[in-house]
């Protein structure tokens, strides 16, 4: 372009941000009277650090909570969602009946030394072993006859809810301690529909003191003859 022609660009060399193009130049008139456009530009890495802060503080307060606001069960209940954090607190939000241990206790040691011959449901086989299941000696409201039967065994002619057993159950005072001998005899007081109170080790304890290093099992005579309770 001549120096002639200089008055007729519509702006200013000055306003030109194209530097080092001559005045008035093809670049610099595109440069200035272009389209603005929209750019696109990266969201700022502080957002992004800060939203993962709050979603981090955010967790943190519903695992602590269970979104429980001002003692209102949120949208996740503490009584559902709390976490534990030492097995105390498993042990407390889950009480175990003391009773139901000892049962747990006695299940175990029946389904070791019982079950063989008074079968998994406490019937017994007819004619060999008698059911425990409904027994007047299992269910007797003291369990001293039952506790000195299980201690020492039995044998001999014995009657059973009417039906007569003549036959030998070892002593399992040598095999268990008194705890689980009490545990076994609350188990099987308690199962397969039986309802009588549990037995403690101490009562069972009485009775190894007393029977001492007796041999021989227990027979129905000397059964009848030992009161039901103390
Ligand atoms: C080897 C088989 C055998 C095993 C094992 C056995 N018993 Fe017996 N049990 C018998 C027999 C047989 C009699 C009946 C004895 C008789 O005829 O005089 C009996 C009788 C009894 C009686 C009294 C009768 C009744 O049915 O109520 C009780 C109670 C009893 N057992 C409990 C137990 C418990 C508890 C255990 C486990 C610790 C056990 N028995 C393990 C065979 C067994």
């Amino acid at each position: 372009m001549s120096k002639k022609n200089k008055k007729n660009q519509p702006y200013s060399s000055a306003a030109s941000p194209v530097r080092g193009e001559s005045r008035g130049s093809r670049a610099a008139v595109f440069a200035d009277t272009a389209e603005p456009t929209a750019e696109s530009r990266p969201i700022p890495i502080v957002f992004i650090i800060l939203t993962l802060v709050l979603l981090y503080f955010a967790d943190l307060y519903i695992l602590d909570r269970g979104g429980d606001v001002m003692n209102k069960a949120g949208a996740f209940p503490a009584e559902v969602y709390d976490p534990y954090y030492t097995i105390a607190d498993v042990q407390g939000a889950n009480p175990v009946d003391p009773i139901q241990a000892v049962r747990n206790e006695g299940a175990k040691v029946f389904n070791t030394a019982c079950v063989a011959c008074h079968q998994g449901n406490g019937q017994g086989l007819a004619g060999q072993f008698p059911p425990l299941a409904g027994s007047e000696w299992v269910l007797a409201e003291g369990p001293n006859r039952i506790i000195r039967i299980v201690l020492n065994g039995v044998a001999g002619p014995l009657n059973v809810k009417g039906a007569d057993f003549n036959n030998a159950m070892p002593p399992w005072k040598e095999s268990f301690t008194d705890a689980q001998i009490a545990a076994v005899i609350t188990y099987v007081r308690s199962e397969w529909g039986n309802k009588a109170g549990p037995v403690t080790p101490d009562q069972v304890k009485k009775w190894r003191d007393k029977d001492g290093t007796r041999g021989e099992p227990m027979n129905a005579g000397e059964l009848q003859n030992t009161p039901e309770k103390d």
